[in-house]
């Protein structure tokens, strides 16, 4: 019962951030559409989870390519393969960076997937009890690549695996247009690491898809959400769960485990790491915990939840 109490507490709590998120919107104080975001509303009747499922399935992995301009006329060396060459995995798993995952015990269990997938700067050295060691993929986005404090082209956190890197655009915007004012300026940056490291598999996300997430998101939601693009985690997911046949996501819905650190990896109170002040990242929370297939136990004291890939569902 106090797993269900908490269970209740939590989507509540959703509830309560997506209903101020929107009262906000709704009263003509959030005139920000920073994207340019020209969302046609989609549909009105409640979608099922199969119908979710196969709302994702039709989101592609784009990746840019390096035939695409401007990127091509200025020679980014893009390796010509997808991702990992296209693997599909059996078993992965997506770790966030929750403050939640600190003593949790995890890393055994984490790192037995075939797959394993990470985030920007989350470290796992001092961390490998909690969080594991093995890291096949990096999802990073474009402030991780552009500020120096973050040391992308130096630090061995980023040789030697994959790598998505995803900045905004503008939500009609063209390759050229994003090329020309991306959010952080992190395509010299690229440039530079597919020169320097040999076999990079490192690409940049189509900044369509994030578009295509967010709508996602709206269509699903009863509330209006925030026009910015998904989380990092969210695109997490969503990669896994066209590549792998099991995805277990850990410590993005949050388990009795949570507290007020934002980062298993750093000292900092905040919140809005865990309930969203950016991303619509109380949407994205409340969908994933919809798409779960595994025990409330698993959930919210384990700390994971357990979702069925993209391959097998017949849309
Ligand atoms: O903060 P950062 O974006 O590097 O964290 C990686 C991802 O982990 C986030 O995009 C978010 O989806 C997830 N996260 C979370 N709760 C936190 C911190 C991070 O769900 N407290």
């Amino acid at each position: 019962t106090r797993t269900r109490e908490f269970k209740e507490l939590l989507l509540k709590e959703f509830h309560r951030v997506l209903m101020g998120e929107s009262k906000v919107f709704r009263s003509g104080l959030d005139m920000h559409n920073t994207y340019d975001v020209k969302y046609k509303s989609g549909p009105k009747n409640a979608l099922s989870k199969h119908d979710v499922m196969c709302a994702l399935k039709r989101i592609k992995v784009n990746t840019v390519t390096k035939r695409d301009e401007p990127f091509a006329r200025y020679d980014f060396q893009i390796p010509e393969g997808p991702l990992q060459d296209g693997t599909f995995y059996n078993t992965c798993a997506v770790v966030s960076s929750a403050g939640a995952l600190l003593g949790s015990r995890l890393g055994d269990f984490i790192d037995s997937h075939d797959m394993v997938l990470r985030f920007n700067n989350a470290p796992t050295d001092n961390y490998t009890d909690d969080v594991g060691s093995k890291t096949t993929f990096r999802i990073l986005n474009s402030q991780v690549v552009s500020k120096p404090e973050y040391k992308f082209l130096e630090d061995p956190l980023y040789k030697g695996v994959s790598i998505i890197i995803w900045d905004p655009a503008n939500y009609s915007s063209t390759l050229e247009e994003w090329y020309n004012h991306p959010d952080f300026p992190l395509f010299p940056v690229y440039k530079k690491f597919l020169e320097e490291t040999p076999n990079a598999d490192a690409h940049l996300l189509n900044p369509q898809v994030l578009w295509s997430l967010w709508a996602v998101l709206q269509n699903v939601s009863p509330y209006r959400l925030r026009r910015n693009p998904p989380s990092s985690g969210f695109i997490g997911l969503w990669f896994s769960l066209n590549r792998c046949r099991r995805v277990r996501v850990f410590e993005y819905v949050p388990s009795t485990r949570a507290s007020r650190r934002c980062h298993y990896y750093a000292h900092r109170d905040d919140v809005a790491c865990t309930f969203g002040a950016w991303h619509p990242l109380a949407q994205e929370k409340a969908l994933a915990e919809t798409l779960r297939d595994n025990s409330d136990i698993d959930t919210f004291q384990r700390g994971f939840i357990d979702i069925t890939g993209l391959a097998t569902i017949q849309c």
